[in-house]
């Protein structure tokens, strides 16, 4: 768990401020304030951290393409390398063991979705370097249609990277969103009008929750489960951090954290159940959180102390 807060460290300073504030409403002066704590010297694009970090992880263990991986996402990842290997050595979730326990199991319930015939549109939220979209397009060519979605920098840069991994078409495209945006081009609202209402949808995000408070992610969720209303069947997939497994030593050095990062690293919900009370209110009939460790049928061996740091948000809506 020692690692979320690496992530946190590195999300953080990218992430806009905190409140329900949307990029759109900021001023150019304030972009450009947040801008420049996540500018790279290796690129004219700003991505956050994580992004890098997490995009080189999939490269790492053959789920991505080499053109999903920079030179930011190499240095990071190899700066981690000894902490992930002292905590393995200690018996400890390392980093590289929780992202690959939530992105097979998110991998998996969507494949479940789209073989049963219940989803044939995904929307990813938060794609960042995730090889996911260009992985599922592959597999399943013409019969899904699969819309990454970010922030407009990053969205422009993942184009580009698609481009350049002979990707994309009319069924695979990447589009610029705000999570946070109520109504507008960019919201998911938007986006959502803009597939099929007649084939079965799925939401997905990925490493974006628990960098939001609370009251940011219930609107999210309502917004999530508003724009699935449109499809036959919709489900919302994700990866939660919970406070039951939090240690107090964790809590400690998050909140020192976040007071040198201006941000946080929020724990919504204590434990599962209560996570799915919060599901259910935000308009999910059948709200479930897959623990990663009891579905190694389905993704294979996981590292157990890493596994138990993630649960996997598997919300149908109806
Ligand atoms: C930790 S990265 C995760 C990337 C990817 N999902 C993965 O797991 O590899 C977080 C991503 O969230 C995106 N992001 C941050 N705030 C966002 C917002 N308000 N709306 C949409 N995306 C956002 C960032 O641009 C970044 O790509």
């Amino acid at each position: 768990m020692t690692f979320v807060y690496c992530t946190g460290l590195m999300f953080s300073v990218y992430h806009r401020p905190p409140g329900r504030v949307s990029w759109q409403s900021l001023t150019p002066r304030k972009r450009n304030g947040y801008d420049a704590l996540v500018a790279t010297s290796s690129s004219s694009v700003r991505i956050s951290p994580t992004a890098h970090y997490t995009g080189y992880t999939w490269l790492q263990h053959g789920l991505s393409h080499p053109a999903f991986a920079t030179p930011t996402g190499r240095f990071l990842y190899r700066a981690l390398v000894p902490a992930n290997k002292a905590m393995a050595a200690a018996g400890q979730g390392t980093l590289d063991g929780f992202l690959l326990a939530r992105h097979h199991l998110i991998d998996a319930l969507l494949r479940r979705a789209i073989e049963s015939g219940q989803v044939s549109q995904v929307i990813e939220v938060a794609c960042g370097l995730s090889p996911r979209g260009y992985r599922f397009a592959q597999a399943h060519g013409d019969a899904i249609t699969y819309v990454e979605a970010d922030l407009p920098p990053m969205a422009a840069k993942k184009r580009e990277l698609l481009a350049r991994a002979g990707a994309g078409a009319p069924t695979h495209r990447v589009v610029e969103i705000d999570a946070t945006a109520e109504t507008g081009e960019h919201s998911i609202d938007a986006i959502a009008a803009g597939l099929d209402p007649a084939r079965g949808t799925a939401i997905i995000t990925e490493g974006l929750l628990n960098y939001f408070d609370p009251a940011s992610v219930a609107g999210m969720w309502g917004r999530f489960a508003r724009a699935l209303g449109r499809f036959p069947h919709g489900l919302y997939l994700a990866d939660l951090h919970l406070g039951e497994h939090a240690r107090p030593i964790e809590r400690v050095f998050a909140g020192l954290l976040g007071v040198f990062v201006r941000g946080r690293i929020h724990f919504h919900y204590p434990d599962a159940p209560a996570a799915t009370v919060g599901l259910s209110g935000a308009g999910f009939g059948r709200p479930a959180l897959r623990a990663p460790e009891e579905h190694q049928d389905l993704i294979g061996p996981v590292h157990v102390p890493s596994a138990r740091a993630v649960r996997i948000v598997e919300a149908w809506l109806r």
